[in-house]
């Protein structure tokens, strides 16, 4: 039998998978060079379901007709090739505006001059790293959520583009030996303590509605909402600035699950459940070896799954073995996500997510919940997606 967390999927329901547009949709990466496709696998597929075509001479160009998420293609596909996709998506309904990202060797090649009459397209050059590429996708993806951000308060901006910012070059730092080093973190998540301070974080949070990118939102999210309950609580100074930092970074080794395992719109079998479970000792093991966080940074990031009964993990601790600052962090994790909308479940009301929580009478601490219903209930008088 398959054992699944409340907090990972609380509610199965059987949509059919088209149902799910394209959240699940793939992006398809096509080019003749195997070493860009395998770069591109790696880079895309922590984020992204990929499918990479290799041989345009045996593709089925009806297969352009799927809902899809974007297409990356690089100068190794010809121009004969590029026009007659280019024709396949203008003509369905579904993808005649999607995204594409041209990867090439000059900013003014050929394919660049083919895209430049596609409206939602963005060259990208040489040389190609992570986070150029994942960047390069995750803005054409966004443009609508990051058009949004220039509107709002210049503090949430500065959280939202700083923290994006960070999120996305950890695993280019991490790939090329670098070190994740917390004075980067915390200068970064200063604005959002600001905003909380200045009692415009529910903006913040607002920001985030809409934009595709599961992990780095989650991970936005847990933070403000730590911060916020921390500021409540009347935690101060260097402390706060753990709680964002915490938040930030504690899911870190979700980068490295699989897609299809972290958005699988169905229960999760007995292998693919322990894969997801991994990602708190991949996060635990990029921060051990690769950063100078502090200890109660790694609280958060390799205790946030421990329940009181011992039925959490990684390491089912029990009662007194999970301090204040773990159950704090369990109680917001799971709060995000019943309220996170993913391929598996619709966000939850906060109604419905506390009713739920308060019966979870062995698993999370009920006075810190109380405390947490509180403060979420004085800043949250409408409904949080
Ligand atoms: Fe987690
Ligand atoms: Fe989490």
């Amino acid at each position: 039998m398959t054992q699944q967390s409340l907090a990972e999927v609380p509610e199965y329901n059987d949509k059919s998978l088209r149902d799910f547009g394209d959240s699940i949709a793939p992006v398809l990466l096509i080019s003749s060079n195997d070493k860009l496709l395998n770069v591109g696998m790696k880079t895309f597929g922590s984020h992204y379901k990929v499918m990479a075509i290799g041989r345009l001479n045996s593709f089925n160009y009806s297969s352009l007709d799927m809902p899809l998420k974007a297409i990356v293609l690089d100068d190794t596909v010809s121009q004969n090739d590029t026009i007659k996709i280019l024709h396949a998506l203008g003509n369905n309904a579904y993808n005649k505006n999607l995204p594409i990202i041209g990867l090439t060797s000059a900013i003014n090649s050929d394919l660049a001059a083919i895209l430049g009459d596609w409206d939602n397209a963005e060259i990208i050059s040489r040389p190609f790293s992570r986070k150029k590429l994942v960047n390069g996708l995750s803005s054409l993806l966004n443009k609508k959520v990051r058009d949004r951000w220039t509107k709002i308060d210049a503090v949430n901006k500065m959280a939202m583009e700083g923290c994006f910012t960070l999120f996305n070059s950890i695993p280019d730092t991490i790939a090329n030996g670098g070190n994740v080093i917390f004075s980067d973190i915390k200068e970064n998540t200063n604005p959002i303590i600001e905003s909380i301070q200045m009692g415009v974080s529910r903006e913040l949070l607002d920001s985030l509605v809409g934009f595709d990118g599961y992990t780095f939102s989650h991970c936005l999210k847990l933070s403000v909402l730590l911060t916020k309950f921390g500021d409540n609580i009347g935690i101060k100074g260097d402390d706060l600035k753990i709680l964002a930092a915490g938040g930030i970074v504690h899911d870190l080794g979700k980068l490295e699950i699989p897609f299809d395992v972290l958005n699988k719109p169905g229960k999760l079998d007995a292998e693919e459940w322990a894969i997801m479970k991994s990602h708190v000792t991949k996060t635990s093991h990029i921060l051990r070896t690769r950063s100078d966080v502090p200890e109660d940074i790694m609280v958060i990031a390799e205790k946030h799954h421990e329940k009181l009964d011992g039925t959490g993990y990684p390491n089912g601790l029990k009662g007194i073995q999970i301090n204040d600052l773990a159950r704090i962090a369990a109680i917001i994790d799971i709060f995000s996500a019943l309220t996170d909308d993913r391929p598996y479940k619709n966000a939850m009301s906060i109604e419905k997510t506390f009713k739920i929580m308060r019966s979870m009478t062995g698993h999370i601490d009920q006075h810190f919940l109380s405390l947490f219903i509180e403060s979420t209930l004085d800043n949250m008088s409408v409904e949080m997606h």
